[in-house]
């Protein structure tokens, strides 16, 4: 059965994923809608770009849960209410229980920024350029039980410079995600 064209994208921060994803619906690479985005941070401030685009910006705080999986139950509740198909987590910075992953069986995508299998988990960036890389990039992949260990849908790679700090690369890296991730949610919805 093809997965409905209704995304539900999850944020923690800044959401500059999100508003790449809401600019590539906008001038048609990706023909989608998105019916929600959930912060589990008040004051994320991709919220704004939810509401500038017309799109329900919804506060699921984390911290009003008493376990894990009670919250990503509100979560996967919260999704399914708004028939979301595809959930895409975009800065998303917390880890999913497998309850979550099972409420949505390969229906849960992830842009991270590095070449997965290459560093996974915190501070990728970081990872980077203690490990000397000259190459690293973004990947985007389905959501296992298993950190940043899904099947992977698109990468790219980005190089390190000399000299650079963290935040050179994550910069870096960001301007390739923003044109990854729209396509790669194409391609996961058009392979149905
Ligand atoms: C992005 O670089 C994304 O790949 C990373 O957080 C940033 C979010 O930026 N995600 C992870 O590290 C997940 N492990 P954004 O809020 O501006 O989209």
């Amino acid at each position: 059965m093809p997965i409905p064209r209704v995304l539900g994208v999850l944020i923690s921060g800044r959401g500059s994923n999100l508003k790449a994803i809401i600019g590539a619906i906008a001038d048609g690479r990706l023909n989608v809608r998105i019916a929600v985005v959930i912060s589990n941070r008040a004051g994320a401030p991709g919220l704004e770009h939810a509401r500038e685009a017309g799109i329900e910006a919804l506060v699921l705080n984390h911290l009003d849960h008493l376990t894990r999986e009670a919250y990503d139950m509100t979560l996967v509740k919260a999704l399914r209410d708004r028939g979301v198909g595809l959930v895409c987590l975009a800065g998303f910075m917390r880890l999913l229980s497998p309850g979550f992953v099972d409420a949505f069986p390969d229906r849960i995508v992830n842009i991270h920024p590095s070449l997965l299998p290459k560093y996974p988990g915190l501070q990728p960036q970081r990872q980077a350029l203690d490990d000397g890389a000259t190459v690293s990039g973004a990947t985007v992949h389905f959501v296992n039980k298993d950190l940043d260990a899904g099947r992977i849908v698109l990468q790219d790679t980005v190089p390190v410079r000399p000299g650079d700090t963290e935040h050179d690369l994550a910069d870096r890296i960001l301007e390739v995600e923003h044109r990854l991730y729209p396509e790669a949610i194409a391609r996961v919805l058009a392979a149905g």
